[in-house]
């Protein structure tokens, strides 16, 4: 999962963002730049991507504003499951100073004003198709994170019901799959269950909804925290997005083999017909790629909101 991937040595990362002039900035990861402002949290969806665990020099237009857009579209729909951290969309409700005009219109659709929390030191990871390292762990143990699963299960075929595999939370490296039992060691045993009921019934959800637009949500990765202010459990950083989910084609779906990433594959294809080795940095993409991967994060959010991107574009709202 995208949740494992490794901070490239050297990545520019904010340089050269409009808002790295701000004050109040804390610091980036991969995708995202972090702002304090005041007791909240600022974060500011880029439009970096990476593919192989590498972040690519090239950005792909709007692709945070995607990312934004689809994780409105979910704390809005998930708000009865769990409370969750988004205070606030809108540039004009930054202090006066925080940022000019230009830094407005940047931020526009894919900023999150959030409360700020305290984060759970695991990866929220819920399953509901054998793929990716549960397809290895399955292949290796017959279980998934120690979860027992039926014998004769082929690639990508759909769980009997949904799982959750909790994995660490690597500084470095990859992450690893732990059993629910770590998972208590780490955190306690109530807020341990607490958090696996929560995460198969936001998956639930989510692939409900994926569903109906021709989506599976294979699987998926959550970030929970503890709220600062209140000490509630919320559900913080993005949430059932192209980025940290696994999104396939319904209409493509064929078990006993991997499946298309419906927002990846196209740029991982090409990256494979590359003259690179995987590490950073990435090769720059061509603008035909640019364009391709771009069209397939707007489908993504068209076909999950079932709102226009060019709207959300102009009026910042997610609405038909
Ligand atoms: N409400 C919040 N409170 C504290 N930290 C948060 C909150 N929401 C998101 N984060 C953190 O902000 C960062 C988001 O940046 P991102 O680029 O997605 O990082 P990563 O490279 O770890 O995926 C993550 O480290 C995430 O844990
Ligand atoms: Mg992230």
């Amino acid at each position: 999962m995208s949740s494992a991937e490794m901070v490239n040595p050297g990545d520019p990362r904010a340089a050269g963002h409009t808002l790295a002039a701000s004050g109040g900035f804390v610091r980036s990861g991969k995708v995202r730049d972090l702002f304090e402002v005041g007791d909240r949290l600022l974060l500011v969806a880029s439009d970096r991507l990476s593919a192989f665990d590498v972040v690519l020099p090239t950005p792909i237009p709007d692709k945070g504003r995607v990312l934004t857009g689809v994780s409105r579209f979910w704390f809005d729909q998930t708000t009865d499951i769990i409370p969750n951290h988004l205070l606030g969309t809108d540039p004009a409700a930054l202090p006066a100073g925080f940022t000019d005009a230009a830094g407005s219109r940047e931020l526009k659709g894919r900023m999150m004003l959030c409360r700020r929390a305290k984060v759970l030191p695991v990866e929220v990871i819920v399953r509901g198709y054998v793929a990716g390292s549960g397809w290895k762990d399955y292949r290796r143990t017959g279980a998934i994170c120690g979860i027992e699963l039926p014998a004769g299960l082929r690639e990508s075929d759909r769980l009997p019901s949904p799982i959750f595999t909790p994995s660490t939370k690597a500084e470095v490296g990859h992450d690893e799959n732990i059993g629910f039992d770590a998972m208590v060691e780490l955190v306690g045993g109530p807020l341990a269950e607490r958090v696996r009921d929560v995460a198969l019934r936001l998956y639930q959800r989510g692939a409900a909804v994926a569903e109906k637009a021709g989506i599976l949500l294979a699987d998926t990765k959550f970030e929970l925290g503890t709220a600062l202010d209140t000490g509630q459990l919320i559900v913080i950083d993005e949430i059932l997005t192209p980025d940290s989910s696994r999104f396939w084609d319904a209409s493509d779906y064929e078990p006993g083999r991997a499946q298309a990433s419906f927002d990846k594959q196209f740029v991982r294809d090409w990256l494979e017909t590359q003259p690179w080795d995987k590490t950073y940095p990435g090769p720059e993409l061509p603008a035909e790629i640019v364009a391709g991967t771009r069209e397939r994060y707007v489908a993504a959010f068209e076909r999950i909101t079932g709102a226009g991107f060019e709207r959300y574009l102009q009026e910042d709202v997610i609405a038909r």
